[in-house]
């Protein structure tokens, strides 16, 4: 945090043949972030996004496909031994963790949903120190990098909780990288920035083993209002969260999403809220939880349509040292 992150400008899309000034602005307002982005959509899709015919459209995926680094297939074995490095970060609260098989998965999308209040902020700051901790602790010994859209990162905060867990806050602060997001397509750019920062890390004693973005859905949602527009924002969100599993995956790295809750008034069955994003957030975020208030510092996690875990809910504290039991 006491210097700004040096980042190298990487490939942009003006860089494409046939993509102009005008045109790159338009994919990017899009949700287009990268080379990679490109490469991997449909003619039909880029030619109306961009404004452009579909024969151009065809030409500038080719373009990216040459430049971008899209990958392929990988041989099984492969695949097992980036598996085989998963590892889990602590909440901070041993009941949280144990609903959670361990911990927050590396290589994975964690989504932590829930009205105001319900502990959100407080989770995204403990785990920005969990992920220093040594590993017997429940650490990844790595770095953070935080995405603020609601301006709600408070480095005071970070310094109690440093102390909950007896590390010098000063030196906590200086592994915390944090931006803040203006709008959507602010946010989308960031995460590129933050995979250029990680790459710098990623052979130094602090990679960047965590990525947050509080809150994913909030400037989404301020941006796409009415229903004609719900398609875009999904197809939008959607890219956005593609890259995240990337991030998740190459820098092995836990990435924690926030997310509101909308009321559902016509809602008969449990509880009436429902989490904003809808059925794409659902399918891609690995790991749900749901939040909410008990008595004084209580709160109440539950584990939602997890791949493999069971169902349940755990207590935990939100106190002034952190997450606690
Ligand atoms: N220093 C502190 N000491 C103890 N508890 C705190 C402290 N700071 C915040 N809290 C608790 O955390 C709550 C705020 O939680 P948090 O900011 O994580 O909510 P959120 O889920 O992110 O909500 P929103 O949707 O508004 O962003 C406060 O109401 C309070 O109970
Ligand atoms: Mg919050």
């Amino acid at each position: 945090m006491a210097k700004k992150d040096q980042i190298p400008k990487k490939d942009s899309l003006a860089d494409l043949p046939g993509v102009g000034p005008a045109t790159a602005e338009k994919l990017l307002e899009a949700g287009f972030s990268s080379i990679e982005s490109v490469a991997v959509a449909s003619p039909s899709e880029l030619a109306s996004t961009a404004d452009v015919g579909e024969a151009t459209a065809a030409k500038i995926i080719n373009a990216a496909r040459l430049k971008a680094d899209i990958g392929g297939f990988e041989a099984g074995d492969v695949v097992l031994e980036r598996r085989k490095k998963v590892s889990k970060l602590t909440t901070g609260s041993s009941a949280f963790d144990a609903l959670l098989g361990g911990g927050m998965e590396t290589q994975a999308i964690t989504e932590t949903y829930g009205e105001y209040a319900s502990g959100k902020t407080q989770i995204a700051h403990q785990l920005a120190i969990n992920v220093q901790l040594p590993r017997e602790l429940g650490g990844l010994e790595g770095s953070a990098i935080m995405i603020d859209t609601e301006n709600t990162f408070r480095p005071e905060r970070i310094g109690q909780m440093a102390e909950g867990v007896s590390m010098d806050a000063e030196e906590v602060l200086k592994n915390i990288h944090v931006a803040r997001a203006y709008n959507s397509n602010h946010q989308i750019l960031l995460v590129s920035t933050a995979s250029e920062l990680a790459e710098q890390l990623r052979d130094t004693d602090r990679p960047v083993r965590l990525l947050i973005i509080d809150s994913l859905t909030a400037h989404f949602r301020a941006e796409y209002v009415g229903r004609g527009t719900l398609a875009d924002r999904q197809q939008k969100l959607n890219r956005h969260l593609h890259d995240l599993m990337r991030f998740a995956d190459l820098n092995n790295a836990v990435v924690m999403v926030t997310n509101q809750v909308l009321a559902k008034p016509d809602a008969f069955f449990g509880d009436p809220t429902r989490p904003i994003g809808g059925h794409i957030l659902g399918h891609t975020a690995t790991f749900r939880i749901y939040l909410r208030r008990s008595k004084g510092e209580k709160r109440i996690a539950r584990l939602v349509d997890s791949p493999y875990l069971p169902e349940g809910e755990a207590v935990f504290s939100v106190m002034t040292e952190g997450i606690k039991d």
